[in-house]
């Protein structure tokens, strides 16, 4: 057993957050010359500028400098791929929000005020603002993608039974706790230090390069946590970041960009919302034999992460099911609204949604129940166990898992109670749904899935760690932590894991597609490894012992028939003069990808887990409520399963609310008017429900070599959520038949499900575009 990996180790920073004592971004004592900047953004979707007259923003009182893309001395971008997204617009105007000038002032106060005195004559032109009219226009940020395996049309068209659907998959705001905040300190010779609530610190350093006309040298970009990223502070932040290292290096003076809840939340892309829509030929048990699948989401007016979350949108609309025949279409609709970005799953649950909805249509049309058709589709073991993309799926652990949890649910028992309960009451309804996730880990972009770390071991034997990944309360630092605690046999507290910081570990990915503990923690192994490969062969020398005669264990050091402390070793290693720190650099093995072709190992492995979700619902209000959820999840041999845990009831919520409650509304001009919590409906710990039975999957170690045979956790429970989905559905169809819960879309918000019911179908189908273009 290992004293400090595997255990269920509180969060490194747990005390801090709940005390208030954790330093965010926030946080950092201000210089008194601080600088406090607001943006000044467009207030229609598309169009020109003709006029701007910002003389009434530049005398408003506590005003220092205004800033537009002309006072851009490098280049005016902070778009990742395609350089496509200005820091300022500029002539055209291609979101409602866009930000168009930033106003530097003596307080936060003044900026605000200042900056919405500014005069702009727009020349308006049409906006397309949802994916039906996107579609309509041929309107894309980036070319259409198939994916396409066996003849789909020609077995579709000979299956015994035939059916076709649409669903409709809404997005998601981050609403992480700490919005977006950058705060630029100038260096002497041209230098700038950004403290950045950024998941990718480097990506940040190199934008705000780019902006400034400067190299990466130049720029030095901290992190040391955020409060919740989920994919929101991937590559939003580098615009804050950019536009604070702006002002800073023009005026000499630190400057701060902190977003206020309602711009963040206009200002920042979301979840790409989806239409799916399906041609599925099948048997009579309900055995998918061909399926035509067209996925179209709504980008936004740039690229932004587009290609890959689309990508992982395609790689996941197989989840766990074996696709014989099938194509794939994913279109990328370019609309003129906020460019849609990263969120937890990146793609991955939008696909999901698609091919679940399928499964449970032909469940409610064959009249059987849903998790009969789900498991008769599932991957084979040794068989029927490629992937669309022609990845096999090895370690299958679908199976195991479903087998498990149908029994510790309790879910054919309470099924038949729950047809009994439904009979004797008119009014609420109960549903029950099982859906499995099986979720590809990597970067599909291979030259991502690398990492560095720098291990630094000081001569009173404590250890500062330094990685490329981002603390965003995930629990990175302290699983990471863990392995370096391990490695040198010290007890945890003597492990101090230290901002991230671009000038000590370099070109690092984006802490994000779950990967963060994968490849940061092998990284540190690594970097510590090196360290105690020194000490090993220092001991070796000073002391006249073999190598395996030198143990790390407990604080201690035994070396032969000698024990020393960890510390009292290091302080001999220092005087002989042995190198007491290391970077470690890791890259993942395995995986290959061909973007041309859409075929190859994309993935290192996959991550596993099932969920079994009971609700109610009032029939009159379509108010619901999750009555009890069982869960069974595969994290390999889990680093810490307390944080584990923590990841997957996080995620699990996250998700119900993706699915229920969080709805995205934009009016007819193009305007998000949900930008707040008072119309913006996050699930609340009341939310959370009373029955939650959560369990890690156990003697499952990963079969491929990561850390400790563990598997990433981070995205995969958010899509267990989609069980809340499906068991809705369920309870749509005990009160108004199987068409009503074909026909229930996400999100399933109250009004939603009382579409459902009233058999208001095409309402319900096209509820979002309708909704726009009154
Ligand atoms: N958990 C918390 N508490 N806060 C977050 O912002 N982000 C999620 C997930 N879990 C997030 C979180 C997302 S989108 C990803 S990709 C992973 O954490 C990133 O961290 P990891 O790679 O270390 O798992
Ligand atoms: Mo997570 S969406 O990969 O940041």
């Amino acid at each position: 057993m290992n004293p400090v990996v595997n255990q269920p180790v509180a969060h490194e920073s747990a005390a801090l957050h709940v005390s208030g004592r954790a330093y965010y971004s926030d946080d950092i004592a201000l210089p008194a010359n601080v600088l406090h900047v607001a943006f000044g953004m467009s207030d229609i979707a598309h169009g020109r500028i003709k006029h701007m007259d910002l003389s009434a923003v530049l005398s408003a009182p506590g005003v220092v400098r205004v800033f537009t893309a002309m006072d851009i001395p490098g280049e005016n971008n902070y778009g990742p791929v395609m350089h496509d997204d200005p820091i300022f617009a500029t002539d055209i105007i291609q979101f409602h929000g866009q930000p168009i000038f930033a106003v530097a002032a003596n307080s936060i106060d003044m900026a605000r005020r200042a900056a919405k005195l500014a005069r702009i004559d727009y020349e308006p032109l049409p906006a397309i603002l949802d994916i039906a009219t996107a579609l309509a226009a041929d309107s894309f940020v980036l070319p259409t993608e198939t994916l396409r395996r066996g003849e789909p049309e020609a077995v579709i068209s000979g299956a015994p039974q035939r059916l076709s659907g649409a669903i409709s998959i809404g997005g998601q705001d981050h609403f992480y706790l700490e919005g977006q905040i950058a705060f630029a300190l100038p260096q002497e010779n041209g230098g700038v230090l950004v403290h950045s609530s950024t998941q990718h610190p480097s990506e940040v350093q190199h934008l705000v390069a780019h902006a400034l006309g400067k190299h990466a040298h130049d720029v030095v970009v901290q992190c040391r946590r955020m409060g919740g990223g989920f994919g929101g502070k991937e590559s939003q932040p580098a615009l804050f970041a950019c536009v604070a290292a702006l002002v800073a290096t023009a005026t000499g003076r630190p400057a701060k960009v902190r977003l206020d809840r309602d711009d963040d939340m206009v200002m920042t892309g979301k979840r790409h919302d989806f239409i799916a829509e399906y041609d599925v030929g099948f048997d009579d048990k309900g055995r998918i034999l061909g399926l035509s699948l067209m996925l179209a989401s709504r980008c936004g007016y740039s690229v932004d992460l587009s290609g890959p979350v689309n990508d992982r949108a395609m790689f996941h609309a197989d989840n766990c099911y074996f696709l014989e025949h099938v194509q794939i279409v994913s279109h990328r609709c370019k609309t003129h609204t906020v460019s849609n970005t990263a969120f937890r799953g990146f793609g991955g649950p939008q696909g999901m949604m698609a091919i679940e909805a399928v499964l449970d249509d032909i469940a409610r049309h064959l009249d059987l129940d849903p998790l009969a058709v789900r498991r008769i589709n599932f991957y084979g073991i040794g068989e029927r166990n490629v992937t669309p993309y022609h990845m096999q799926v090895e370690d299958n652990l679908v199976h195991r898992i479903v087998d498990d949890l149908v029994v510790s649910s309790d879910y054919t028992s309470r099924r038949t109670a729950i047809t009994k309960f439904n009979a004797h009451n008119p009014i609420i309804k109960r549903g029950i749904a099982l859906t499995p996730v099986k979720f590809g880990i990597s970067f599909t972009a291979t030259q991502y899935n690398q990492a560095g770390a720098l291990v630094q071991v000081y001569t009173d034997g404590s250890v500062l760690l330094n990685h490329g990944g981002t603390e965003m309360g995930q629990g990175l630092f302290t699983k990471v932590a863990q392995v370096v605690a391990d490695e040198f046999g010290i007890v945890l507290d003597q492990v101090r894991v230290s901002t991230t910081d671009t000038s000590k570990v370099p070109n690092t990915s984006a802490t994000a597609a779950s990967s963060g503990s994968d490849l940061n923690g092998k990284a540190a192994q690594i970097a510590a490894r090196i360290i105690k490969e020194r000490l090993i062969a220092f001991a070796v020398e000073n002391y006249h012992v073999q190598a395996h005669e030198v143990v790390f264990e407990a604080g201690k050091v035994r070396i032969g028939e000698n024990t020393l402390g960890f510390d009292a070793f290091v302080r001999d290693a220092y005087l002989a003069r042995i190198s007491l720190s290391s970077t470690g650099f890791y890259r993942t093995p395995k995986i290959h990808y061909n973007r041309s072709t859409l075929r190859g190992r994309p993935f290192f492995y996959f991550a596993y887990g099932a969920a079994v979700t009971e609700v109610a619902v009032d029939t009159l209000t379509g108010e619901n409520r999750i009555l009890r959820v069982d869960i069974l999840h595969d994290v390999g041999k889990s680093l810490n399963p307390a944080l584990d845990i923590g990841q997957i009831e996080g995620g699990f919520l996250q998700g119900a609310g993706w699915l229920t409650s969080e709805e995205l509304w934009w009016n007819n001009q193009g305007e998000l008017k949900t930008h707040a919590p008072s119309t913006y409906k996050i699930p609340a710990v009341s939310d959370w429900p009373e029955d939650a039975r959560v369990r890690l999957l156990e003697n499952t170690p990963n079969t491929e070599d990561t850390i400790f045979h563990s598997k990433a956790v981070g995205e995969p429970p958010l899509m267990l959520a989609i069980s809340v989905f499906h068991a809705l559905r369920d309870a749509v169809a005990s009160a108004a038949g199987p068409i009503a819960a074909m026909n229930l879309t996400a999100p399933a918000t109250p009004q939603a499900i009382l579409h459902a019911i009233d058999g208001n179908t095409e309402s319900v189908r096209n509820h979002a575009v309708a909704e726009e273009s009154v």
